[in-house]
């Protein structure tokens, strides 16, 4: 279905023109980009003490030298009362070259997933494509996880770190996953991974999915974007078959099946040109003898979640709040 049948309100129409502009106008034909005008266009949202909507969040440093730090979101306990909340690990997505905690759009959704889930959320700032390559986003992440880890009582009040699930979209979605692979060969002190809620993840290869070409002019990730993005994050000279993007594809490196591997939620979009691959994602995994649901909405984009004005946002909502409290449930009993 062409982009144009996709009907969206006039702002965010807008949004979509001026996100299309920096995208095109940022990428250089040398492979790097114009950061200034990334982050002319890049609005951003300040932490704020005082609850927003039920909401409270600080900025917290885990490494000043490479700018790893994470955006820490609770809801207002005087609101909530007692009782302790689980944690969500949170990655955002953006190819692995735009965005921070602090864009507005993840920043506004995170706060959604706040107050909709009763969650904390910790959403962690990794360096970004094509300054840093692959695996250093993997890293970043997979160190935030530690650090948590190790700071468990100074930094999460009011949290269980055994009710912890990782997270992210797209590129996050991604990163989620290859963090968890990192995590399953290692001991957290603390920590237990319950789940991972992979929304509408990016992941690739070099075949040409039924689902790229029919969907190829999404309005915010088109199969130009991917190739562009793949070729920007994978180590030069690599094909789109590198275990990074085609996890259970030609040249995979890891037997899913013998890592310990968490409960995951695959959520997916109708009309998303990656929805083929996370469907091979959903199948590896299946085979691979993990525990896996997969959620479709029909009528959605890539990247649709984070308008809360749309109606699929608030399906990828209870689709996780469900994932959630099923794996809480189990905890408990
Ligand atoms: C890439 O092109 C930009 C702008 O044309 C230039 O400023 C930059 O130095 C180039 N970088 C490399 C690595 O060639
Ligand atoms: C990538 O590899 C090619 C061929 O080996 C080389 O010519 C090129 O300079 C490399 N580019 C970077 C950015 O390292």
């Amino acid at each position: 279905m062409p982009s144009s049948v996709i009907k969206l309100p006039l702002k965010l129409r807008l949004l979509v023109v001026l996100f299309r502009f920096i995208v095109n106008h940022s990428r250089r034909q040398n492979g790097t980009v114009n950061r200034r005008l990334i982050n002319l266009f890049d609005f951003k949202n300040p932490p704020s003490k005082t609850p927003r909507k039920g909401v409270v969040s600080s900025d917290n440093v885990i490494e000043a030298s490479r700018d790893l730090w994470f955006r820490l979101y609770t809801p207002d306990t005087t609101v909530i009362g007692g009782g302790r909340l689980p944690v969500m690990v949170y990655f955002h997505g953006g190819g692995f070259v735009l965005s921070s905690p602090s864009s507005f759009a993840f920043d506004d959704w995170c706060r959604q997933l706040v107050r909709e889930l009763r969650t904390a959320v910790v959403s962690v700032n990794y360096r970004l494509v094509p300054e840093h390559r692959f695996p250093t986003q993997y890293e970043d992440g997979f160190d935030a996880l530690k650090f948590l880890d190790d700071n468990v009582d100074k930094l999460l009040v009011n949290v269980d770190p055994k009710l912890c699930f990782l997270a992210g979209d797209s590129a996050g979605g991604n990163l989620a996953h290859h963090v968890a692979v990192k995590a399953g060969e290692y001991e957290f002190s603390r920590l237990k991974l319950m789940g991972l809620i992979a929304i509408q993840p990016f992941f690739g290869g070099e075949e040409r999915t039924e689902s790229e070409i029919r969907n190829s002019g999404g309005p915010l990730l088109s199969l130009e974007d991917t190739d562009w993005y793949w070729k920007a994050f994978l180590p030069n000279g690599s094909d789109r078959d590198h275990p990074a993007a085609n996890v259970f594809g030609p040249k995979s490196t890891v037997d899913i099946s013998q890592v310990k591997y968490p409960a995951t939620l695959i959520l997916m979009a109708g009309l998303d040109i990656l929805k083929d691959w996370q469907r091979k994602y959903y199948d590896g995994l299946k085979k691979a003898g993990k525990e896996v649901d997969l959620l479709q909405d029909p009528n959605a984009f890539h990247g649709s979640y984070v308008f809360e004005e749309l109606p699929g946002s608030a399906f990828f909502v209870k689709g996780i709040q469900d994932f959630m409290q099923k794996h809480l449930n189990k905890e408990n009993c």
